[in-house]
């Protein structure tokens, strides 16, 4: 099966960075969000670091050009019936995902290949609510996008071993790195990420040191890149609390606990990065 067209679900910080790759990979590409000021943004984003690559001398002038030229914003669904491939990429919550994906069943075409960037909701979940579940996959992109390499790619139970060729073929083809899993809660990536997050926010909340302290330590201490509060604060506060809520009730333990600190920040509307306060605050 060719891919052609692939259609993103989502214009924010992960599905313009998706629309993004596959557009640099010479796909067409519709990036859809719900309102054309999101999809504008996300297209802005875009463009900011297509000059940067630029500026830098990592891409040419033309090779921006016809990346851009690529791109095509959309803000209706029907054009999910142009797409090969569709990956979605709105908020973690699962009652948004299988609207969504009951929706592209009906107006997809039948051939058309549906993939999650879920960072732990279960694939198998996602797919029943279609007719096509062999044919729904997860495609798990890393943050940021053009950057990192890794494609964490679900099998749910139903995906056909001919749909995984495909989308392994195609995050190849991104320049990416595609690595297997089976569909279990935070899959590999967010079940060992994730509650590291979560145990330095305990240590936050209980006063064991000051978030510089945490990250420094373990930076300089386990030569992670960014600390986990750094991290956690570029996911986006409102992700890590989904995740650690799909851990606990997925494998049912209370080690997966969100920490109540988490929970209050996202209460106050302290989502990290984008909403410019998290663990710090950004301009
Ligand atoms: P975000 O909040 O930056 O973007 C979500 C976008 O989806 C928004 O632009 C919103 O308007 C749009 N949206 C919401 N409902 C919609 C609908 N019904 N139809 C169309 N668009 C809709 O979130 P982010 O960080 O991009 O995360 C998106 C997904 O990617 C989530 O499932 C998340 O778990 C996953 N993910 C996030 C990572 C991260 O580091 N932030 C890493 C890997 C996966």
């Amino acid at each position: 099966m060719t891919i052609n067209t692939i259609m993103v679900i989502g214009a924010g910080q992960m599905g313009s960075g998706i629309a993004q790759v596959c557009a640099m990979a010479g796909y067409n590409v519709f990036l859809h969000d719900l309102q054309e000021e999101f999809v504008q943004k996300g297209i802005q984003s875009i463009e900011k670091l297509l000059a940067r690559a630029v500026d830098k001398g990592r891409m040419t002038e033309e090779d921006r050009d016809d990346t851009l030229r690529q791109l095509h914003p959309s803000t209706s669904i029907q054009n999910a019936a142009e797409a090969d491939l569709i990956i979605e990429a709105v908020v973690e919550n699962m009652d948004v995902k299988t609207g969504i994906f009951k929706m592209l069943d009906d107006i997809a075409p039948k051939h058309a290949i549906l993939a999650s960037n879920t960072s732990s909701l279960p694939i198998t979940e996602i797919a029943a609510v279609t007719n096509r579940p062999e044919k729904v996959i997860g495609m798990h992109f890393m943050n940021p996008v053009p950057v990192m390499k890794l494609v964490e790619i679900i099998r749910g139970l139903q995906t056909s071993d001919s749909v995984y060729e495909v989308i392994e073929a195609v995050t190849t083809k991104l320049n990416k790195v595609p690595v297997e899993v089976n569909d279990f809660p935070g899959f590999i990536s967010n079940r060992i990420l994730m509650p590291m997050i979560n145990e330095a926010i305990f240590a936050l909340y209980e006063g064991v040191a000051e978030p510089e302290a945490i990250d420094e330590i373990m930076k300089l201490g386990m030569n992670h890149p960014m600390g986990p509060l750094t991290l956690a604060d570029f996911i986006g506060l409102d992700t890590c609390l989904y995740i650690m809520e799909t851990l606990q009730e997925g494998f049912g333990d209370d080690k997966y606990r969100p920490c109540p600190l988490l929970r209050k920040y996202v209460k106050a509307g302290w989502l990290g990065k984008k909403t410019g306060k998290g663990f710090y605050t950004y301009s």
